[in-house]
């Protein structure tokens, strides 16, 4: 994995995804939607532009015009929402690309946030066996998290991401302007997932995110960009390494087997990100009561977290809410609970966990007004 400054390009940074003849570039800079001809030289005649009416209003226009004259573009709007990636919305992009007769040779490009990004890389993976896929992600979840390392997916009504692919993009182009519109509560769940890769991996990003919170709180522009360049290095780190989650990978998950438990739980009013950065917690408080964390590295944690505008405190749940849904995770295996478990700031790992008591006395500690 490399980083490069283009010289040309200004603020252009090149992140390589190393996986043989599938590797691909990451770029990250603003504007960067201007210059897509530059960046996507070999784009085929067929076009499908995969995205949702909130994006389109901000970013469609701009990016159709770099595309130019030559290409055919159909644009595929999907409704707006986790609701919409559904077999439904993949069986009506599917009928949309099958009626404009899209032959094998066309390019899916999901324009948007993770929703978009997993139906269209879902259905990149499987038009015609496969074809090409661009991401252009527009949320800081995307930037950092969704739009790297091939994971494509649509929910089903028995439970979230049952189906789909690990299919790898061609590019991804990470304009980082574009999160100037994102709503602040969107914002933050993304810099859940970006403490999430200092806590895992990289002390010193951790460190840089305690010094520049306030300056990431404002979006400045170069921070942010360092921010998600850091962010995809690692997750291109990590992917590159185990691409299809026998091991390292796993580490991505921190916090989200009590997170998903919340979301569950609480689906109009948790957000991902939130859920994840309460569930971060969690796992924290297990170790420090393992001793095998320090109370100062907790509260680093929750300090950051709290910083960024994020919940600490997990809602309340009854034990038995909890042990449901945490023992359908799918790191679940035998029947037993594999955590992700940081064992210092820049380290985790997965765990097999039998005894319950000790997961339900730090989900107990760490739940809203009970301190
Ligand atoms: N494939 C993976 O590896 C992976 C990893 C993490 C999450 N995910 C998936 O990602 C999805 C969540 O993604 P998300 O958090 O980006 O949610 P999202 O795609 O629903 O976007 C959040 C909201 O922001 C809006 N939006 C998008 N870009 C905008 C912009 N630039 N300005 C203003 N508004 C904008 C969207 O319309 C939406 O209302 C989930 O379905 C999750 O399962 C996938
Ligand atoms: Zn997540």
């Amino acid at each position: 994995m490399t980083v490069k400054q283009a010289p040309h390009q200004g603020h252009l940074s090149r992140i390589r995804v190393g996986l043989a003849d599938r590797s691909y570039p990451i770029y990250v800079g603003r504007q960067l939607f201007q210059q897509l001809p530059q960046l996507l030289p070999n784009l085929p005649k067929q076009l499908c532009i995969v995205t949702n009416a909130v994006v389109a209003a901000h970013y469609l226009a701009n990016v159709r015009d770099q595309l130019g004259p030559q290409h055919d573009v159909l644009v595929h709007e999907i409704a707006d929402g986790e609701h919409a990636k559904s077999l439904t919305t993949y069986g009506e992009i599917m009928d949309s690309l099958i009626a404009h007769s899209f032959n094998r040779d066309c390019a899916i490009i999901a324009l948007g946030g993770g929703v978009v990004g997993d139906i269209a890389g879902f259905v990149a993976a499987t038009y015609q066996r496969g074809v090409d896929f661009y991401q252009l992600p527009t949320t800081l979840l995307a930037q950092v998290d969704s739009s790297v390392g091939g994971k494509t997916a649509i929910n089903h009504p028995g439970g979230k991401n049952l189906i789909g692919a690990f299919y790898q993009p061609q590019s991804v182009i990470i304009s980082t302007d574009c999160l100037a519109t994102l709503e602040q509560r969107d914002y933050a769940c993304g810099l859940a997932e970006v403490v999430k890769y200092g806590i895992i991996y990289d002390a010193d990003f951790f460190a840089w995110l305690e010094a520049n919170q306030q300056k990431l709180n404002a979006r400045d522009a170069q921070a942010l960009n360092y921010a998600i360049q850091r962010s995809c290095q690692i997750k291109a780190d990590i992917v590159a390494q185990d691409e299809r989650e026998q091991g390292l990978r796993a580490l991505l998950n921190l916090g989200h087997t009590f997170g998903h438990a919340i979301e569950a739980e609480h689906y109009a009013t948790w957000r991902h990100g939130e859920a994840v950065a309460a569930g971060t917690m969690i796992a924290a408080e297990y170790m420090r009561q393992q001793d095998q964390l320090s109370a100062t590295a907790v509260e680093r944690i929750e300090v950051l977290l709290q910083a960024f505008a994020l919940p600490t405190r997990a809602p309340r749940l009854s034990e038995v809410q909890w042990q449901q849904r945490m023992y359908r995770d799918k790191k679940v295996q035998a029947g037993e609970l594999r955590l992700v478990l940081p064992t210092g700031i820049g380290a985790a790992e997965l765990r097999t966990v039998t005894d319950w008591p000790s997961v339900w006395s730090a989900i107990a500690a760490m739940t809203e007004s009970s301190r």
